[in-house]
């Protein structure tokens, strides 16, 4: 069988200078059309991690991939969302991102704490995004056990920015 990456490989496509020039925006929207995928995809990052109380799934793509990991293990799913989205009291953080800056919000009392976390996302970049997300997770006196992407990108440092944190990068963009 091929393997998982080689899948994904062959279903991204490149947009040169999207959304601004100089960014290759790598799409996976061929491999969310793949039927099945998404679920083989959901139980590769289930089984390479043990002990998670919780999924944590970043606004708004990596809501995808963190619906289809909290579906297959039964775990609880937990959004983190852009600014202004989420009511009630929240904890904020502010990142760079590989174009821009935002904000990121989970709710206060969403994330227990002590709970073992595991962030979810579609493209590691600079790894500002999931950095944001494990803040949070700390801002809820939480761990983040460990983080998983369907795709990273080399070159802009994502993975030493989240070394600190077990990484699961199910294919490497070049
Ligand atoms: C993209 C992507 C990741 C992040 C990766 O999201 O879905 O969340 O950027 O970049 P980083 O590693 O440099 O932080 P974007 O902010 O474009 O939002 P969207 O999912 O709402 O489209
Ligand atoms: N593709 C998809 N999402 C992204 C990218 C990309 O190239 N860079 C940052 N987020």
């Amino acid at each position: 069988a091929r393997s998982l990456s080689a899948r994904i490989a062959g279903l991204l496509s490149a947009f040169p200078d999207h959304p601004e020039p100089g960014i290759v925006f790598r799409d996976l929207a061929g491999v969310y059309a793949e039927p099945g995928l998404l679920a083989e995809l959901a139980d590769a990052v289930a089984g390479h991690f043990g002990g998670v109380d919780r999924i944590l799934a970043v606004e708004a793509r990596g809501f995808l991939l963190g619906a289809a990991v909290s579906a297959r293990t039964g775990l609880p799913l937990t959004l983190v969302r852009k600014p202004g989205k989420l009511p009630g009291p929240v904890h904020r953080v502010e990142y760079a991102l590989e174009y821009g800056t935002d904000q990121l919000e989970v709710q206060k009392g969403a994330i227990a704490p002590g709970e073992r976390v595991l962030c979810v996302d579609d493209v590691l970049a600079t790894g500002g995004t999931l950095a944001a997300a494990a803040a949070l997770v700390a801002a809820c006196g939480a761990r983040t056990a460990g983080m998983a992407v369907l795709v990273a990108l080399a070159g802009l440092g994502g993975s030493e920015r989240l070394s600190r944190h077990p990484l699961l990068v199910l294919h490497d963009v070049p």
